[in-house]
């Protein structure tokens, strides 16, 4: 067992002991989480579902809630827009938990991306949303959905700068940024040994640091450092070719994994995606 794992296992029991640490705005919905006040925890959808008058005009489904969590500040996949939460995940979350029947999407809970993971281990959470990359190491932990989006890593420098780096290995003796617990993290710790690393809890502070200076590069996912670039004094010096591909998360024993994979088949093959493809990325 590495270390990152180890220390995910301590945050996680240490979230458990405070309660749910690290969510931003936290809300008291049951739903499908467990841990509630009293019961057993466990919220059980009736066999059958159906407890309705017979002649068929109030149906009522038992219906199951879906908690979801996601990692604001990452735009255009989530961010804020005043107090509403806004991007690509949130709707394409709405419209696949719009396609599982017997599930309703709950009420959005804001985390650090490094707390998402716990917060959905220790049951504060039911869904990851975060344009997070599906691998092996997180694999170890929780279950991914089939893959909604595809992208590589890039390297964001001052527009204004003298700093023009063509690879990572140019970053080295260098102070670079990151977001905790991100794939752009590890490109950082595991490639670029001679850089100074700094981690920060979101990517919207790094772009900061770098356009005042404290560091010299962001490593992190080229569509969203497409959009800072195109917002701030900050431009991508180069890509990185990693191919990662996002899943939504889930916890390993969940019970609506191969729903959710319906939902999203479902989301892919009726144009509802492309649309919000085009929405949030503008027609290629
Ligand atoms: N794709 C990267 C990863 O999985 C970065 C995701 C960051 N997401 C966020 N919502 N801040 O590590």
């Amino acid at each position: 067992m590495d270390r990152k794992f180890e220390s995910d296992i301590d945050r996680r029991s240490y979230l458990k002991l405070v309660g749910a640490g690290g969510a931003v705005g936290m809300m008291g919905t049951a739903g499908c989480l467990g841990g509630g006040d009293g019961g057993d925890g466990e919220t059980t959808t009736t066999e059958g579902g159906e407890t309705g008058t017979e002649g068929g005009e109030t149906t009522d489904m038992e219906v199951t809630e879906i908690v979801p969590g996601t990692a604001p500040g990452f735009a255009p996949f989530e961010f804020k827009e005043g107090d509403e939460l806004v991007g690509f995940d949130i709707d394409l979350t709405t419209a696949v938990v719009e396609n599982m029947e017997g599930y309703e999407l709950g009420e959005w809970k804001e985390f650090e991306f490094s707390s998402l993971i716990p917060a959905l281990t220790s049951e504060n959470i039911d869904l990851i949303a975060a344009a997070m990359t599906i691998n092996d190491e997180r694999k170890q932990t929780i279950s991914f959905s089939d893959p909604y989006y595809e992208a590589d890593q890039s390297v964001l420098v001052r527009t204004d700068g003298e700093f023009s780096p063509g690879s990572l290995d140019d970053l080295n003796g260098h102070p670079v940024g990151a977001q905790k617990g991100t794939t752009g993290e590890s490109i950082v710790q595991e490639q670029v040994p001679d850089a100074t690393y700094r981690a920060y809890d979101n990517y919207v502070l790094a772009v900061r640091d770098l356009e005042n200076g404290n560091v010299d590069a962001v490593v992190l996912d080229k569509p969203v450092a497409e959009n800072f670039a195109s917002q701030s004094a900050v431009e991508v010096a180069f890509v990185e070719e990693t191919g990662e591909k996002y899943g939504l998360g889930m916890r390993q024993d969940s019970e609506f994994i191969d729903a959710l994979n319906e939902g999203l088949a479902a989301v892919k093959e009726d144009g509802t995606y492309e649309e919000i493809v085009n929405k949030w990325f503008g027609q290629e």
